[in-house]
Order: structure tokens, then sequence, then C-alpha cells
């Protein structure tokens, strides 16, 4: 029997403006799951949160993109939606876009990534979420991980993991996708998910010649664009990711070492703003300084038959202190850029702002230049 790992997550409201997710959602969620489970429709969940964004980490049977599972989270959010409600916080329902669900929160608002694959004798899973930030904030670690010598010792010294890796690269403005292979296309994938506004990495698979079976992703990212589905910008995507570590695959601290550099995301402040991505532990999950910076945090689970193990904050550790220290002086050197370019985003970055509405404004005022 396979097992399936996902995460469903929508911001539904924030306590106080975009900072954090208020308890009682996160209560009325475990609720609302721990029922799901007794009603064995879950194998298990842990409900969690990044910043503002309230995190359902669920095991279950169903596969991916399953009805009941989807409906479950679409329930959930809406709950809590009414909860933020009576609680007046801000932005209450933000990621719920439609009224009309009909079996699949895939463009409906919520962010979601899930794995089915087949459990290794001792399965650990990392669920990584971010919070004020883009799918693309992923595409530097996820390369890191599965196709860089120097962050993943295993890739030149472990045999299993030596053939290397293929890429699911979404182009996601023109909806179309390509299967990558690395080490032999490395330079022509980098090529793409460099851009990462535009490619990125959906989904990593083993080799054919891996003892994993090459069918089964081995990593999964959410890649849902809310200005996409709204037409205009709501809040940003505040991407999650799934990734299986160990035994063929990098091993977990490979695939922490990947998110060692505080490399530079978009979508801090109003989803315009590049900054340095911090990665933190829950307690410090909570995005402030000019609603940020953005923010990741990564929960390590066992799993046995979809049973979870208590989750492990890994990020909770003083050997990401530099990181953080870093990130921090990066931190102030973007901000002392105020509204110029690269802190705030290129103009075809800041089509739902208020940008195109100045150019608009502006443009009988501009005469031709003799
Ligand atoms: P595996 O047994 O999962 O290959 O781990 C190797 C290791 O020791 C990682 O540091
Ligand atoms: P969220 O996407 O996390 O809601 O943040 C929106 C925002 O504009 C923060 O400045
Ligand atoms: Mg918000
Ligand atoms: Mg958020």
């Amino acid at each position: 029997m396979k097992t399936t790992f996902s995460i469903i997550k929508a911001d539904v409201g924030g306590w106080p403006g975009h900072a954090l997710v208020h308890p009682d959602l996160i209560e009325l969620a475990n609720k609302k799951l721990a029922v799901a489970k007794k009603d064995k429709l879950l194998i298990d969940f842990h409900v969690a949160h990044c910043g503002d964004d309230l995190e359902l980490i669920m095991t279950h049977n169903k596969g991916v993109d399953a009805e009941e599972i989807h409906c479950l989270s679409w329930d959930t959010f809406c709950e809590a939606t009414e909860k933020a409600r009576d609680l007046g916080l801000y932005g209450a329902g933000q990621d719920l876009l439609s009224d009309a669900f009909s079996g699949n929160v895939k463009g409906m608002g919520p962010g979601l990534a899930e794995i089915e694959f087949t459990e290794r004798k001792a399965e650990p899973v990392i669920a990584f979420m971010m919070d004020k930030t883009e799918p693309g904030a992923f595409n530097y670690p996820i390369f890191k991980m599965f196709a860089d010598p120097f962050n993943t010792a295993g890739l030149i010294i472990d045999p299993s993991c030596h053939d290397g890796f293929v890429f699911e690269v979404w182009d996601i403005k023109e909806h179309k996708n390509v299967m990558m292979k690395s080490p032999e296309e490395m330079y022509d994938l980098l090529a793409l998910i460099g851009a990462k506004s535009r490619f990125v990495i959906k989904r990593v698979f083993p080799k054919t010649s891996s003892k994993l079976p090459s069918k089964e992703a081995v990593s999964a990212i959410s890649t849902e664009k809310l200005y996409q589905i709204a037409g205009e910008y709501v809040g940003k995507d505040d991407p999650v990711g799934i990734v299986r570590a160990q035994s063929g695959l990098p091993a977990l601290g490979e695939v922490l070492e990947a998110f060692s550099h505080g490399h530079l995301v978009s979508g801090w402040m109003r989803g315009s703003h590049n900054g340095p991505l911090m990665p933190v532990s829950l307690k410090d999950a909570q995005c402030t300084r000019f609603d940020g910076p953005p923010r990741v945090v990564a929960l390590g689970f066992q799993l046995k038959n979809g049973k979870l193990t208590q989750p492990v904050d890994l990020f909770d550790d003083p050997a990401f202190d530099y990181t953080r220290n870093k990130a921090q002086h990066v931190m102030e050197y973007m901000r002392r850029h105020g509204p110029f370019e690269p802190h705030r985003l290129p103009m075809e970055d800041m089509e739902y702002t208020t940008l195109p509405k100045v150019m608009k404004k502006l443009g009988p005022r501009f005469k031709k230049i003799k």
C-alpha cells in the first residue's frame, strides 16, 4: 500500500496584519483533522503555521489530488475563515478565491504539495513551509540538494545518488512543463530555473537506474500563483515543499544545508520586494520587520505505514545562527534601497500593483524626446 503525504495551506486571516496565524485557527484545524483521522480518512496529520499561513500536513492512502482530502482541507479553511471573521483577524479568507468548490483546491487559492510513494524501511520526510515569498524561492535549495555536489556530498560519494536526478520544471506563465536530467542537462536546467519567477521546479524524481521507483517523486513543491488566479495582487503565494531524505537520496543534513545561504527571494512587503530567505524555528516563524523578512521553517518526520512521529523543528539549531545573522545584514542592506530596484521588484513583476496606474495617469504628459 502506498502512502500519500500532502501539505495543503492557505492564509485565512493574519494576527495582526500579515504576521502570524492565531492559535484559535490552529486549534480549529486540529479538531477538524482529528475527526477525519478518527473516521479513517486520514492516517495521520500535523497542523502548523509559517507566518500567517495555516499549514495542514496530512498522510493518507487516497493518492494525490484526492477529492475527499481536498474537500476536507477546503472545509477546514472555510471554517477557519469564519473563526477569523469572528475574531476580526486581518484579511479573513484571503486565499480562498472562489465560492464554488468542485472537488479540487487547485486554482482556488490554497497552495499544495503532494507525493504518493512506497515507504522504505525507514522514511524521513521533511515539510518545508515559507512565508512572504513565491514558489520560485524553492528553485535554489532544491537544485542544491539534488544537483550540486558542493552541497550534497552524496552525489559524489554515495553510489546510489551518483547517477543524479530528474527535475520536472514548470513554465508557470505558459502552463507547460519539461523533464530535465541532472547532471547531463545541468546548464540548461540552470538557464531555466535561474529565472525563478517564471520557471519553477515542481517535482524531483529518481533516475531509472536508482533503487527507488523512478515514477515516485522524492520532492514536490506548490506552484500556485495567486495573482494568476485572482487577476490582482491579493497576497503572496507563500509556497510549501516536501522532501524525502536518506538511503539513495540526499541525507537530512544535505537537505538542510541547501538553506544555509539565506538566498534572495521575491515576495517581501506587499509581495513586491526582494530579500533574504531566513531559516527559522517555529517560534520565530512570525513576519515582523517590514512584514518579513521572508522565512522558511522545516518540520522533520519519520513515517511508518503513514503514521507520523512528532515533528522535529529542524531550523531550531544554533548551527543556523550564522545564516540568520547574515540574512539580517542582507536585510538591512536591502532595506536601505527603499523603493529602488533591486529591493523593489522589476517593472514586469509589478503588473498587479499601482505601477501600471501611475503609468496610465502620466501617459498624456509624456512628450517625445527630440
Ligand atoms: P544513508 O544511510 O541514508 O545513505 O545516510 C548516509 C549518511 O550517513 C548521511 O550522513
Ligand atoms: P501574505 O501573502 O503573507 O498574506 O503577505 C501579504 C503582504 O502583502 C505582506 O506585506
Ligand atoms: Mg496574509
Ligand atoms: Mg503569508
